[in-house]
C-alpha cells in the first residue's frame, strides 16, 4: 500500500520489500494536536473527524506524513497522555471508525499517519491499576520509608512538580514520573512488552504507518531506584543520566519494537517507524535511540533549544549530523510542539526569526516535524486566564516548559518572551484560527476550549492564503521546493565561508545563508535567490541579507 503513498525522496522504494532508501529519511511530518486542530461537532474541541476534514489543508501545505497527538479514552489529566484504554476513541474525539476513516482519508491523499504510543505510564482509571492484584505486578509499587512508611520510598520529583511518588490507602506507595492520574509501569513484567507489541499490532491492522514512543527514555528505572540527592531534578532531565531517564535498559525494548515494525511491514511491502521522544543529554546519546536495529527517528531538541546565535546553532547543526551519522540514520529535526513555546514566541518574539528558523530546518538534511500553527507564524498565547488552564503541571506548582520540555532561549528574549506566558503548555495548544475575524475562527461550529486571541484575524489560513508575504505560503513555497529540489532533504552538506553572524552551507544544486544578526549584510551574491523568509536585495553582484533572514540559492 505503500507503494501508492508519494515520497519526498527521489529514489522509490524497491518494489516488495518494506526495506529501501527509507521515506522518514527526508519526510516533512505535520504534528495534528487532535484537541486544537478542528473541531467537527461544536462542542469547542477538536475531534478526528474535523481532523479528517482538514486533510486536504494539509496535502495542499505539502507535508508528507501526520502525526496524530493521543486520541484513546482517557480522563484527560494530561492531555490524553494518560491513557485508559489504548484500543479504544475517546468519546471526545470521536470513534474507532473515524480513526479507521481518517487513516483512509489520508492515504487516500498520499499522507502517511503516526499515532502516539504512551508506554511508560497509564491512566490511574485503566483497568490494570484498577485492580489492586494486577497493579501491583504490572506499577511501581513500594514501601515507604519512615517508621511507619509515611515518607517516599526515595527521593524522585515528579517532572509536573512534587514528590513522584504518592501513596495509596493500603500504606504503600506508587511511582508517577508524571501525574498522580499518571502511574509508571513496571517493564520488567513480560506481560508489559507483551501488551505494548499487540497495541501496536492493533494500530499497524488498522492502517497506521508508525508511532510516536513518548518518553521513550522512561521506562527502565535504575536498579534498586536510588536517591538523586538533588533538590531540583527538572533541571537535569535531559542534561545528564538519570536513576529514571535514560537508562541504557531501555534500548532492549526500543531493539524489539524495531523487530515488529521491520517485521510488519516487510510482511506488507510498507514501512513502518518508530520515533522517540527522548531526553538524552547529548546528541551522542540520543542517537544511540536511532541505531539500526532502534527506532528510526528520534526528536532533535538540542536543535531546537538552541539560541539564535550563528556559532550556537552551527555547533548544534555540526553535532546532531555527526551524532547521527555515526549510526547512519538521518536528522529529526524540530522548532516547535505541544510541550514547548512556540518559536515564533521563543526566539525573542520575533517572526522575522522564526520564519528564517524555519527555512534553516528545512534546507538542512533529514526529516522536520512541524507543529499545527507555525504555519501560520502563531505565537504562544501569553495572558490565558487561571481559570481555564489545564496543563496538569500549571495545578502542581511545577516547572515551567523546561521540565517537560527544553528549555527556553532567554539569552535572545531578554523581554522575557521566551518563557510565554510563564513556561505552562497552554499557550501552545490554543486552537488553530481557519477564517473569519472572530473567535472561534472557523475552527468548528461551537467555541474553543481554550480562548483565542481577539487580535487572530489576519492569521487564519483563509487571510494568509493567497498572500505571498505570508508566513503560510512562505511554509508552502518551502515544501514546494524541497519535494522538487533533490538536493534538498536527506544527503551531504557543507559549511561555506560567512561573515560573522551569518551561516551559509551548501545542498547539491543550492546554497542556504542565513543572518542571525538584527541587521543588514552585505556579501557577494552566493547565486540566484530561490526563496527567502524576507525580501533580498542582489545589486552589482552584491546580496543584502536582511536581518533575521534565511535565504534559499540556487547555485
Ligand atoms: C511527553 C508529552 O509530549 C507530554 O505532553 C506529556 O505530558 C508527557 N510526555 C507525559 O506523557
Amino acid at each position: 500500500m505503500t507503494q501508492e503513498l508519494t515520497s519526498p525522496s527521489p529514489a522509490p522504494q524497491a518494489p516488495g520489500t518494506g526495506r529501501g532508501p527509507g521515506w522518514w529519511r527526508d519526510a516533512v511530518i505535520y504534528q495534528v494536536y487532535v484537541r486544537s486542530f478542528a473541531d467537527s461537532d461544536g462542542d469547542g474541541i477538536g475531534d478526528l473527524r474535523g481532523a479528517r476534514e482538514r486533510l486536504p489543508y494539509l496535502k495542499d501545505l505539502g507535508v508528507d506524513a501526520v502525526w496524530l497527538t493521543p486520541f484513546y479514552a482517557s480522563p484527560q489529566a494530561d492531555g490524553g497522555y494518560d491513557v485508559a484504554d489504548y484500543r479504544a476513541v475517546d468519546p471526545l474525539f470521536g470513534t474507532l471508525q473515524d480513526a479507521d476513516e481518517l487513516i483512509r482519508a489520508a492515504h487516500d491523499l498520499g499522507l502517511r499517519v503516526i499515532v502516539d504510543i504512551v508506554p511508560n505510564h497509564t491512566s490511574d482509571r485503566h483497568p490494570w491499576f484498577q485492580d489492586p492484584e494486577l497493579a501491583r505486578q504490572r506499577y511501581l509499587f513500594r514501601p515507604g520509608k519512615g517508621e511507619s512508611g509515611e515518607l517516599p520510598p526515595n527521593d524522585w520529583e515528579s517532572v509536573f512538580g512534587g514528590p513522584a511518588w504518592t501513596r495509596t490507602d493500603r500504606g504503600d506507595w506508587y511511582l508517577h514520573l508524571f501525574a498522580p492520574e499518571q502511574p509508571d509501569l513496571n517493564w520488567d513484567n513480560p506481560e508489559v512488552h507483551a501488551e505494548f507489541e499487540a497495541i501496536m499490532r492493533f494500530w499497524l491492522d488498522l492502517g497506521v504507518d508508525g508511532f510516536r514512543v513518548d518518553v521513550a527514555h522512561g521506562m527502565i528505572k535504575a536498579p534498586g531506584l536510588p536517591d538523586i540527592g538533588h533538590g531540583a531534578q527538572a533541571q537535569l532531565i535531559g542534561a545528564q543520566v538519570l536513576p529514571f531517564f535514560d537508562q541504557d535498559g531501555v534500548h532492549a525494548i526500543h531493539r524489539a519494537w524495531r523487530r515488529l515494525l521491520d517485521g510488519y511491514g516487510d510482511a506488507r511491502g510498507k514501512q513502518v517507524i518508530g520515533v522517540a521522544e527522548a531526553w538524552a543529554p547529548t546528541a551522542e546519546r540520543l542517537a544511540l535511540y536511532v541505531r539500526p536495529d532502534e527506532l528510526h527517528q528520534a526528536f532533535n531538541f538540542q536543535f531546537l533549544n538552541a539560541p539564535w546565535q550563528s556559532d550556537a546553532l552551527r555547533s548544534v547543526i555540526d553535532a546532531s549530523l555527526a551524532a547521527t551519522a555515526s549510526v547512519g540514520a538521518p536528522t529529526t529535526w524540530v522548532l516547535s510542539n505541544h510541550d514547548v513555546v512556540r518559536h515564533t514566541t521563543r526566539l525573542g518574539g520575533s517572526l522575522a526569526r522564526a520564519r528564517a528558523a524555519t527555512l534553516l530546518m528545512l534546507a538542512l538534511p533529514g526529516s522536520a516535524y512541524l507543529y499545527q500553527g507555525e504555519e501560520l507564524g502563531l505565537p504562544e498565547v501569553t495572558d490565558l486566564p487561571d481559570e481555564v488552564r489545564q496543563d496538569p503541571a500549571f495545578f502542581r506548582g511545577g516547572r515551567a516548559t523546561g521540565a517537560v520540555g527544553p528549555g527556553t532561549d532567554t539569552e535572545s528574549a531578554p523581554d522575557g518572551a521566551a518563557g510565554g506566558q510563564d513556561g505552562f503548555r497552554d499557550g501552545c495548544r490554543v486552537p488553530l484560527p481557519w477564517s473569519g475575524e472572530l473567535p472561534p475562527y472557523g475552527f468548528g461550529p461551537g467555541g474553543s476550549w481554550l480562548p483565542q486571541p481577539a487580535d487572530w484575524g489576519g492569521l487564519t489560513v483563509a487571510a494568509q492564503t493567497g498572500d505571498p508575504a505570508s508566513t503560510l505560503e512562505l511554509y508552502r513555497a518551502a515544501l514546494e521546493l524541497r519535494r522538487r529540489l533533490p538536493g534538498l532533504g536527506d544527503g551531504p552538506m557543507s559549511w561555506a565561508p560567512a561573515p560573522d553572524g551569518v551561516l551559509a552551507f551548501t545542498r547539491p544544486g543550492l546554497l542556504c545563508t542565513v543572518n542571525t544578526l538584527g541587521h543588514d549584510v552585505g556579501l557577494p551574491a552566493p547565486g540566484t535567490p530561490l526563496l527567502s523568509s524576507a525580501p533580498v536585495t542582489v545589486d552589482d553582484a552584491t546580496a543584502q541579507l536582511p536581518g533575521d533572514s534565511c535565504t534559499w540559492w540556487a547555485i
